[in-house]
């Protein structure tokens, strides 16, 4: 049901790219009693991310966080590996690798495939969304939805306008955006790494040259962060939990759709990737893999 003044609620969603983001989307939409259809081109990749969505879904169920039982929630998630399946949703949510030939060619074929209502939307962190709606014959229909990792634990949603999207689009994405349970930020500007990826790039870049310069050392530049502005984790803290790889990847595609010296990859960030550091993942980066205590 939908409330007063608000979109119909979305019934039925196709999510393109069943990785880390496309599997926490399909999850969260499924568990807010919504039909979504699963699609990667790797058969294995779906039945990997499924059997994922089902432990998260158990941990959740565990806690007292699910109030289905989890097989409920996860006959909400059919698998795909043909496109075709696109055709009956009414949302689709882009979720493939951050490459812009890779998303327009899949948007175009999407466009063929779905009836001209149906709302687009890409998960894309640096890619204007302008560049990616101009694949299709329905850029007042596209808009970017900006989901954060785990995005089964993070409420934040940006909802991106490109230059052509429709305040009919923007109202409906927003809506199905608190259908799901998250929460929206409207990007009014089409400008690369929106919001949060702008100031946390600012925020970390700075941090590191802090670093760098010798100011302080990468313990206190965290410690300072976390105790005098009240942050849950340091910005260098953040950097290895996100992978330097990651974050690196992040700065480079930024750069390349604005050129900008507050974004730009910081030289230490460079030299640590290139030297195989990665973060915690790799069991160090700008602090070795056990975290530094206050
Ligand atoms: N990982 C993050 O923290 C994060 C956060 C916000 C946004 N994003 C964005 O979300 C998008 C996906 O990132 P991810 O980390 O989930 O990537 P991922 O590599 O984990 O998953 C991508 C999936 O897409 C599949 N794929 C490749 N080509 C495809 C195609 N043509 N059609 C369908 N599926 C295809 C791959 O098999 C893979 O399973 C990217 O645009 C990324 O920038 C990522």
């Amino acid at each position: 049901m939908s409330s007063p003044g608000s979109h119909p609620n979305i019934r039925q969603v196709f999510v393109a790219g069943a990785g880390i983001m496309g599997g926490g989307i399909a999850q969260v939409v499924a568990a807010a009693g919504v039909s979504v259809t699963l699609y990667d081109v790797n058969a294995d990749a779906v039945r990997g991310t499924v059997e994922k969505i089902r432990w998260s879904l158990g941990k959740l169920h565990a806690r007292g966080q699910l109030a289905e039982p989890v097989d409920t929630v996860l006959a909400r998630v059919q698998p795909a590996t043909d496109l075709a399946a696109a055709a009956h949703a009414q949302l689709v949510i882009e979720a493939v690798p951050e490459r812009e030939s890779l998303k327009r060619e899949l948007f175009t074929r999407l466009d063929v495939l779905c009836p001209p209502e149906v709302l687009f939307a890409s998960n894309t962190s640096a890619i204007p969304i302008t560049q990616l709606a101009s694949a299709t014959r329905r850029p007042e229909q596209f808009c970017g939805l900006h989901f954060f990792n785990p995005v089964p634990m993070l409420a934040l949603v940006e909802v991106v306008r490109g230059a052509a999207t429709s305040d009919a689009t923007i109202e409906r994405a927003t809506s199905f955006v608190r259908q799901i349970g998250k929460e929206p930020v409207l990007v009014r500007r089409d400008q690369t790494g929106f919001i949060v990826n702008r100031i946390l790039g600012a925020a970390i870049g700075e941090a590191i040259r802090l670093l760098e310069s010798g100011q302080a050392d990468a313990a206190d530049i965290d410690k300072a962060m976390r105790l005098g502005c009240a942050w849950k984790m340091g910005p260098l803290e953040t950097a290895d939990l996100a992978g330097l790889d990651v974050l690196l990847h992040m700065y480079e595609a930024m750069q390349q759709h604005e050129p900008n010296p507050v974004l730009a990859p910081p030289a230490l960030l460079q030299q640590l990737v290139a030297s195989g550091r990665l973060g915690r993942k790799s069991g160090g980066g700008f602090h070795p893999a056990a975290r530094p205590t206050a």
